[in-house]
């Protein structure tokens, strides 16, 4: 008899939850969306992959900088030891049409600093492309990656 009641009893907490639990993950994943830009800058001359593919020597410790409108740094990240850098934006400040027309990265670290022979003036440059929707837990992640550095000799 008790053992039937407690049957009862979780299975009404279970209906009773279930739509509840929904509408809270309905809520928490729709504010837990995120831009995400993220890249490997290579040491090459002008930033992206070399013949050697993914043997090309990295760019560590370059400050990678997203820029918005007419040159306002609106974000920054260093590349790490993997040459790989990651940018996180909130999508209730930034819109992902207006930033993907909008901005673009910038890299000022000299190209000297990864390989003596590179230019030590000028930066690399590169526009932003959109490559899908990720959803990790509850996070639902929108991935932008450079669509391909370009070197200045003046930045
Ligand atoms: C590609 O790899 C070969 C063999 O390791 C090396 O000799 C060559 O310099 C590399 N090329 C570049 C552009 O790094
Ligand atoms: C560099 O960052 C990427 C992305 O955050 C990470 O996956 C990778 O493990 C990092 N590499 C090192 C050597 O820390
Ligand atoms: C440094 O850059 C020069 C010129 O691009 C290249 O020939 C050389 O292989 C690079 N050295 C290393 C260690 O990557
Ligand atoms: C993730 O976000 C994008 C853009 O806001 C949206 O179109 C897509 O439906 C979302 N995906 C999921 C699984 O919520």
């Amino acid at each position: 008899m008790a053992l039937k009641l407690l049957f009862l009893v979780c299975l009404m907490v279970a209906v009773m939850a279930a739509p509840m639990a929904e509408a809270q993950l309905g809520i928490i994943s729709s504010l837990l969306g995120l831009i995400r830009i993220q890249g490997t800058l290579y040491c090459t001359p002008n930033g992206n992959m070399g013949v050697n593919g993914t043997s090309t020597p990295v760019f560590s410790n370059a400050l990678v900088q997203l820029q918005c409108g007419s040159g306002n740094v609106v974000s920054s990240a260093t590349t790490n030891s993997s040459g790989i850098f990651s940018i996180v934006l909130d999508p209730l400040h930034f819109v992902l049409s207006s930033l993907l027309s909008d901005c673009k990265l910038v890299v000022s670290t000299p190209l000297s600093t990864c390989n003596a022979s590179l230019p030590s003036a000028g930066g690399l440059l590169s526009s932003l492309q959109f490559i899908g929707n990720t959803v990790l837990g509850l996070l639902n992640i929108s991935n932008i990656i450079p669509s391909g550095f370009q070197f200045l000799p003046s930045l």
